[in-house]
């Protein structure tokens, strides 16, 4: 993974441990400026936990963008973290980076009291299903154990608080519609109070953790928001999941696996509307309550590739027939969910949101990027990723 900074000036990190900070200069974007190891230059801080992912990292551009709060990144920097997504904010005064894993408690505890944060927006997560399957170890460490550990720092935390500060903290806790379980062709779409069916381990941890979450509130008092969102796209996501990688290997002229009969449905939400969701949820949503967020986009998978075939083939042009003689139907993942569906009327009741990109002009935009940052698709795609397609795709 690429960590350079906009230029070869040395910047100031920070490592912390439970027990110490280090501070040194190295010639790498991790980032901070000395004013802000120190939380009262600030008005306000938003910690937020896997920002280097691809949601956490588009968020955090939206943040910067969009707010006056400084905003501590800490993230463990697993293969779906990618620092070079923050490179162009990397150098702000207002934006630290800390390396480290939400389920360390005293690394949370630490940055917790040293940053004081007015909110913390959790998405660190293990997030793809087909990994899970394979191996849910990871799965367990950080989405359940991680998010227990995040959960009882906060509470501390929280509970050393006084006043307003004390009245104003949230935790925003970051989950998926997986949590649902699979729909029927006819079924309403899941809405807040749908029972929880989780199927792969992935989804069977985010409830785990969203069960976590609510408890928290419901016992300690824990000011939480819980949102519950549908597939998201859009630029910065590891090309591991199937928007991406249909583009990329669409471009590449290579074949463009499609699992089962690609009838399974699933509702997509461009990750801008994504974020600024967030931000109304953590502003005005009201607290204990849980929000679907989603893009009004119900889609088949192979429909979803077609598309993308065709913007493939308009923009990069043509080498002799269609790309989409390179679709091949594969062998099905196991247990897979045939339908999800997102009804989000009560975030647009109560808060006002609803997501401003329509499915085409949202893949539109998405298939351009990807050709475009040919630099970070050759980043992305180098080393630990190139290995786990092998052995994802070799059986
Ligand atoms: P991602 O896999 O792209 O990024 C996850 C980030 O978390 C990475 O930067 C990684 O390094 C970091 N991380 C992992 N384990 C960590 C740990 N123990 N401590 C600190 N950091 C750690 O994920 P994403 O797609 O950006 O998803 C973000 C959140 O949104 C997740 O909680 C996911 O469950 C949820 N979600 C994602 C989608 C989607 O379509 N991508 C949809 C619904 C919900
Ligand atoms: O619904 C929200 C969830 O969306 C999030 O909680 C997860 O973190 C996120 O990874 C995503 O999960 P999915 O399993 O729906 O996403 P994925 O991109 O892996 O797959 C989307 C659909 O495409 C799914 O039906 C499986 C199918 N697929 C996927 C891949 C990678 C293929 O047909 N071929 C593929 O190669």
């Amino acid at each position: 993974m690429n960590h350079r900074g906009r230029d070869s000036r040395p910047f100031l990190f920070t490592i912390e441990s439970s027990s110490k900070v280090w501070v040194g200069f190295v010639k790498q974007t991790i980032v901070g400026d000395l004013n802000l190891l120190n939380s009262s230059f600030m008005e306000h801080t938003i910690l937020v936990t896997g920002g280097a992912g691809f949601i956490g990292s588009n968020f955090i551009l939206h943040q910067m963008e969009c707010d006056s709060a400084a905003i501590a990144n800490l993230d463990k920097l697993t293969y779906a973290g990618n620092l070079r997504n923050l490179e162009a904010i990397s150098q702000e005064r207002r934006y630290e980076f800390v390396h480290g894993d939400i389920a360390d408690r005293g690394l949370m505890r630490s940055v917790l009291n040293r940053r004081k944060p007015r909110a913390i927006v959790h998405f660190a997560a293990e997030s793809h299903v087909d990994r899970s399957i394979r191996g849910p170890d990871d799965f367990i460490r950080t989405n359940v154990d991680g998010t227990f550990a995040l959960l009882e720092e906060a509470r501390a935390y929280w509970e050393s608080l006084n006043g307003s500060d004390r009245t104003e903290f949230r935790l925003l806790h970051v989950s998926t519609d997986e949590v649902f379980g699979s729909l029927g062709a006819r079924d309403p779409a899941f809405s807040e109070t749908t029972p929880y069916a989780p199927n792969s381990p992935y989804a069977a941890t985010k409830a785990a953790s969203d069960h976590l979450v609510r408890a928290y509130h419901h016992t300690y008092g824990l000011p939480v928001l819980t949102t519950n969102c549908s597939n998201n796209y859009g630029r910065f996501q590891f090309p591991e999941k199937l928007i991406p990688l249909m583009i990329l290997n669409a471009h590449n002229h290579k074949p463009l696996p499609v699992y089962g009969d690609g009838q399974n449905v699933r509702d997509w939400l461009y990750v801008k509307d994504h974020c600024e969701a967030i931000a109304i949820v953590l502003a005005r949503g009201r607290v204990g309550e849980t929000y679907n967020i989603g893009g009004w986009n119900e889609k088949r998978n192979l429909e979803i590739v077609e598309t993308i075939c065709d913007l493939v083939d308009e923009i990069a042009g043509r080498r002799g027939g269609s790309r989409r003689e390179l679709i091949t139907f594969v062998k099905d993942r196991p247990g897979h969910d045939r339908r999800y569906a997102m009804d989000a009327s009560k975030i647009e009741r109560e808060l006002g949101w609803r997501p401003r990109e329509t499915f085409e002009s949202g893949i539109s935009k998405t298939v351009r990027w990807y050709l475009k940052n040919e630099d970070w698709v050759r980043d992305v795609t180098s080393g630990g990723y190139r290995q786990w397609i092998e052995t994802h795709y070799s059986s």
